[in-house]
């Protein structure tokens, strides 16, 4: 059984439950809005984020789910799914989980009004029915993302980012949508707050090797559904540039700025660079910060009795490591 089949077992059927709601909670009236969502749906993600909400619900409470937690789930992905429609405009990538991306099909104007909708259907989801303290966490996650996002634009046109900002970029932009979903399927089984704490930190750490792993496809040429070697184009600095930039003598550190300054179209010179960061340790490094964060959250589980549902995280958290896309 494929690794990912193995995590979801115990979850199987709330998995069959969301996929249900996730699909109705974007229909639209609007032709071309259907399709577009129906585009969307068709060409599903991993669905981890939901798979946390749920696995950690289920280890802290093992009881039938309620249809708040669902929609809780189904919040965080459309907000998800929404970021990376505009992501993907903000980035001008063109693949998106082996397919094309909306702005490569329909252009930037739709993508961007797509990626509103998909966001404000899931900040609906959360007010039509009252959810007001799920809609406060996901509203932060959501500033925490735009602000993450632009942190990184502007530490792209100075190229001055510190390991510290990295981090910092990071836990906001990606972990903590993550740390929202721990700490919902915590609150949804009505755990203790130290419980939902525990947890929420559980997801940033999570949170925080996933994007660290994504950063790290980037400079490889593996197959992943989307482009790779874009980051550097981009003036996108990670974990293991930061690390060479410092790692390296003074002449590889000024001619590795002035790459990414002056030649980051420059797809050679990229290749370039790419090969120098690897020569100086790069990845290395940025693999041994996952792991140390890694180990971290499998830690914070060690509290929690033996169950199919720890047995699931644990794997979740192997293969956010490990994972081929
Ligand atoms: C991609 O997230 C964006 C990042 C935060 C790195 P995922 O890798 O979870 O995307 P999908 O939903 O599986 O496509
Ligand atoms: C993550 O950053 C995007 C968000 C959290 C919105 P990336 O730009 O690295 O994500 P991918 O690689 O396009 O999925
Ligand atoms: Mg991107
Ligand atoms: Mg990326």
């Amino acid at each position: 059984m494929k690794i990912v089949e193995q995590i979801k077992q115990p979850i199987a059927y709330e998995m069959e439950i969301f996929e249900q709601k996730f699909s109705l909670s974007m229909r639209s009236k609007v032709p071309l809005l259907n399709r577009i969502t129906h585009y969307i749906v068709n060409r599903k993600g991993k669905q981890m984020r939901p798979m946390f909400v749920f696995l950690v619900a289920k280890m802290l409470g093992n009881e039938v789910l309620n249809d708040r937690t669902y929609r809780g789930a189904s919040v965080i992905e459309l907000i998800h799914t929404a970021t990376l429609v505009h992501d993907d405009v903000v980035d001008e990538s063109y693949r998106r989980r082996g397919f094309f991306s909306l702005n490569a099909l329909w252009k930037n104007k739709i993508a961007v009004l797509v990626g509103d909708y998909l966001l404000s259907r899931g900040l609906l989801l959360s007010i039509d029915n009252e959810d007001f303290d799920l809609l406060q966490i996901i509203s932060v996650a959501v500033r925490e993302m735009s602000e993450g996002e632009l942190l990184q634009i502007e530490k792209a046109r100075k190229l001055d980012i510190t390991e510290e900002v990295y981090f910092e970029i990071i836990r906001q932009k990606t972990a903590t949508l993550i740390a929202a979903c721990c700490a919902m399927g915590a609150a949804a089984v009505h755990a203790d707050k130290a419980d939902v704490e525990k947890m929420r930190k559980f997801g940033e750490l999570i949170g925080l090797a996933f994007q660290i792993k994504d950063d790290l496809f980037d400079y490889g040429s593996e197959k992943i559904g989307k482009p790779t070697g874009i980051d550097i184009k981009e003036q996108k600095m990670t974990l293991p540039l930061i690390y060479a930039l410092n790692a390296g003598s003074a002449k590889e550190t000024n001619w590795l700025i002035k790459s990414v300054k002056n030649h980051n179209k420059d797809k050679k010179r990229v290749k370039e660079v790419i090969a120098k960061v690897k020569q100086l340790g790069g990845l290395e490094y940025a693999v041994q910060k996952m792991k140390d964060l890694q180990e971290e959250a499998l830690q914070l589980l060690e509290s929690f009795p033996p169950s199919k549902y720890k047995d699931s995280l644990i794997l979740m958290v192997n293969y956010v490591i490990d994972r081929k896309k």
